[in-house]
């Protein structure tokens, strides 16, 4: 499938924060594009901003001045819709409103031609529902570009289900000749990057809601544990809570009120109290001038454990031995009579408590003596550790916990005893929902993995991971948080469960 012709006019209509983006593109890509906008005079304000834009890229260096001037001559801000006459896309990025934008489309089918793609830049509405406006669908399909468009490089192309294969194959090239990655996609909620990232925000929120931790603290070790550019409460007091939420609300009602997109009555709570995040000088965290931010738990110095004893693997944690070893502590290892099989691998301190990497269970299961610890990217790279214990942990093994992996020169966190913890559980969470959207149609494997590293900055695709943390791991996990929290919003999917225990066969 071939891209369309640079010489082939480019539509832009809404010309507000995507719209100019989108433009900035296609204009320095090199196609001629004209801005329309409904609200008068807005089109002329817009392509005035993105020539200054393009000033600014001069100035850095990062665009030559003579491409710069002939951008300018190719941008064009139009007054009406039937200025569109002539050219080979329109992208759409007006107002989030279903019965807006298929009133649009159905006024620009009677401007443009026959072979003019179609394009909108929808978020959460169906693709097939604003296509079902037109008269010749097969040539509709969905751009979705991430904010701010002229930087990020993901762009999801949507087949609704109208939408000819070449529609799409044409409109996925255009893109990929513009300098954008794009990945192709069905017209399901939230499409790729929307749909697989709901519980790095739904997790966090949920271990907020049940007081297993506060938000610095669950921020902290998203961040330098689980390897996360930002944790869920900052990045949504960026985003907005309002955006946000609202993006999780239309997934979660697309999929018929689906548990396992359920919205958190914490954020709905923020949202009412006008607390939007950074925008509105309070989210999560305070914002105002002088305010504190508050900082995650952080356990005093405790003392290195003389020796720990390994029996069996730490799986995933293999890493944490070879950490024990550098660090000079005496590592025991005590395999006699312990059975692989049927017994998890962990470190016994020396009064006797246990340490287990978080697996879905809760420590408090096992009594006095047993402390979990998180799943972290990196161990060696990891600044910090979440530790779990119950509240009937025993001090002693606490301590000595802490004093080891403060000895492996990490930050300790200590969490309440919920199965999976923090980033075990939101890494599960991912990789079930990624299977699952792979099973239902959604998009390919590698496409998902791209989706997720470019979209929303994952240190890793939701594949990538889940291959190195093992093929039964997610499953492994979500299934005992499933057991012991059965609402059924943890419950894993049917593909997570067949590739658990079918990939190693
Ligand atoms: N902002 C984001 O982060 C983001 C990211 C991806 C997709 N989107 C989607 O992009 C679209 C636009 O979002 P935005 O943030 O740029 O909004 P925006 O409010 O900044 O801009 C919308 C523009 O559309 C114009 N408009 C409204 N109705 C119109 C009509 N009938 N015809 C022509 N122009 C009309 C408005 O005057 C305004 O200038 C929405 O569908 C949104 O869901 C937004």
């Amino acid at each position: 499938m071939t891209a369309l012709d640079l010489n082939s006019p480019v539509a832009v209509v809404g010309s507000g924060t995507m719209g100019q983006g989108i433009a900035q593109v296609a204009l320095v890509a090199g196609h001629p594009v004209r801005l329309y906008d409904a609200a008068p005079g807005r089109a002329g304000q817009a392509a005035a901003e993105i020539v200054a834009r393009l000033d600014r890229l001069v100035e850095k260096g990062r665009l030559a001045a003579a491409d710069r001037d002939a951008a300018r001559g190719r941008l064009e801000a139009v007054g009406t819709l039937s200025e569109l006459a002539g050219c080979g896309l329109v992208v759409e990025a007006v107002l989030e409103r279903l019965d807006v934008k298929q009133q649009l489309f159905r006024d620009l089918e009677e401007v443009v031609g026959e072979d003019c793609l179609l394009a909108t830049n929808t978020s959460s509405l169906s693709v097939t529902a604003i296509g079902g406006a037109l008269r010749l669908p097969g040539r509709f399909v969905g751009l979705h570009f991430f904010n701010p468009a002229p930087l990020m490089p993901l762009v999801e192309v949507v087949s609704g289900s109208a939408t000819d294969a070449g529609a799409a194959g044409r409109a996925l090239e255009t893109v990929r000749g513009w300098g954008k990655t794009p990945v192709a996609c069905a017209d399901q909620p939230g499409f790729v990057v929307n749909r697989i990232a709901r519980p790095f925000y739904a997790e966090a929120f949920e271990l907020y809601e049940t007081r297993a931790a506060d938000p610095a603290t669950v921020d902290a070790v998203l961040r330098e544990s689980g390897g996360f550019r930002m944790g869920a409460f900052e990045l949504t007091d960026l985003i907005g809570q309002d955006v946000n939420e609202a993006v999780t609300r239309s997934v979660w009602e697309s999929f018929f009120q689906d548990v396992r997109f359920r919205p958190s009555l914490a954020q709905r709570r923020l949202v009412e109290s006008g607390r939007l995040g950074r925008k509105s000088g309070h989210g999560w965290y305070p914002y105002a001038e002088g305010a504190e931010r508050p900082e995650p738990h952080t356990a005093g110095p405790e003392e290195a454990p003389g020796h720990v004893i390994l029996l069996g693997d730490l799986g995933p944690a293999a890493d944490v031995v070879e950490l024990i070893r550098e660090a000079g502590i005496d590592l025991r290892i005590e395999d006699e009579g312990f059975a692989a099989e049927e017994e998890k691998g962990r470190l016994v301190l020396p009064g006797g408590g246990t340490l287990v990497l978080a697996d879905g269970e809760t420590v408090g299961e096992y009594g006095p003596d047993l402390v979990s610890f998180d799943l972290a990217l990196d161990y060696r790279a990891a600044t910090r550790i979440a530790l779990a214990a119950s509240p009937v942990t025993s001090p002693d093994t606490l301590a000595e916990a802490v004093g080891l992996f403060q000895a492996l020169g990490k930050k300790v966190s200590v969490v309440g005893d919920v199965p999976g913890m923090i980033v075990a559980r939101t890494v599960a969470r991912i990789i079930d929902l990624a299977f699952d959207a792979v099973a239902r149609g959604v998009a390919g494997e590698e496409d998902i993995d791209t989706a997720m590293r470019l979209g929303v900055n994952y240190p890793l695709g939701p594949f990538e991971w889940s291959r190195r943390l093992g093929d039964d791991w997610a499953y492994g996990v979500l299934d005992a948080v499933h057991e012991r929290e059965p609402s059924g919003r943890c419950a894993p999917s049917l593909a997570l469960l067949r590739h658990a225990f079918t990939a190693a066969k």
